[in-house]
């Protein structure tokens, strides 16, 4: 199975992947992923064949452009109610995210979470999809209120992942966040209105990054304007021509760089200064 976003395809994990998961998960930001640390990239590509066989909810994030893996995503099937029957219906979801830390911050884990989560609710029988965080993490929190997900609670020392340098277990506070299905539909006319302002702003500040790179570049060529005129005095005087002669007669260093001997080196570079100063 594959899902494809705008910038991501969410597909299972595959040979090959190791090195690129090895990067975020040598050293797992936070503590409940502490158990999945890897040692070597050699244990990471032995991880990533184990999980090639789990095509149905394991998915890894990989960024369109580059095919680079850039986080990961999965949630299995469970009863609603801890204690439910062996025949209770698996209608329930608790999904883990995780992104490589180079990726933070730049909507990619909204982009994979949304499109996941619509995944389970339209195609894999979700009613409820709730994800425990801890208090203290931000991101994921954001995370879940973006997605549209409801705190239900806060449980208190809920459980611990890791020992202190006393050996004594440290208790983390956990969050309750959840979504309903008919929540999810309910509100995907808002949400599809949120991924294309999202989307455009992305675009938006795009062209605005460029647009202040190409002024601050233009305010860059202004200053070089007294080095523009020495340059192009040298190569309208006696000593280009005379270094040019000695190049082309092979009388210079064989490692001198030599850019402004090059055949119409300086007058291209002119003509186009020229061209974007208008001078
Ligand atoms: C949780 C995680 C996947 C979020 O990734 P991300 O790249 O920050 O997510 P996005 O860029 O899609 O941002 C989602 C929202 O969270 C906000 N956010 C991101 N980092 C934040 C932070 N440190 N504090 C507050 N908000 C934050 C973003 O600004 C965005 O909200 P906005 O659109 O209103 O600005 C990422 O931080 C991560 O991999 N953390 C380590 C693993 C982890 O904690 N997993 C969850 C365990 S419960």
């Amino acid at each position: 199975m594959t899902i494809e976003t705008e910038r991501l395809i969410l597909r299972p994990f595959r040979e090959g992947d190791g090195s690129d998961v090895f990067e975020y998960l040598h050293e797992p930001e936070v503590n409940c992923f502490a158990c999945m640390k890897l040692d070597s990239p050699d244990d990471a590509e032995k991880e990533v064949r184990e999980r090639s066989g789990e095509t149905e909810y394991y998915f890894a994030i990989v960024l369109k452009a580059s095919g680079k893996v850039i986080g990961e995503i999965d949630a299995y099937p469970e009863a609603g109610e801890p204690h439910a029957d062996d025949d209770a219906p698996k209608d329930t979801f608790s999904p883990c995210w995780m992104l490589n830390r180079e990726y933070h911050g730049r909507g990619y884990a909204f982009e994979a979470a949304h499109a996941f989560f619509d995944y389970l609710f339209r195609e894999k029988g979700a009613r409820r999809i709730y994800a425990y965080v801890e208090d203290h993490n931000a991101a994921s929190r954001r995370l879940c209120e973006k997605l549209g997900m409801r705190l239900e609670g806060v449980f208190r020392e809920f459980v611990s992942f890791v020992d202190d340098a006393g050996g004594d277990p440290v208790y983390e506070n956990t969050c309750q966040y959840a979504i309903l299905k008919k929540e999810w539909l309910a509100c995907d006319g808002v949400s599809e209105q949120i991924r294309r302002i999202t989307r455009f702003e992305r675009i938006f500040d795009r062209i605005k990054l460029a647009l202040s790179e190409f002024d601050a570049a233009a305010d860059r060529l202004e200053k070089l304007k007294p080095d523009v005129e020495l340059l192009s005095a040298y190569y309208s005087g006696d000593d280009w021509k005379r270094d040019f002669a000695d190049d082309e007669a092979g009388r210079l260093p064989n490692d001198l760089k030599r850019g402004v001997l090059s055949e119409d080196g300086i007058y291209d570079l002119l003509e186009e200064y020229g061209e974007l100063t208008g001078k």
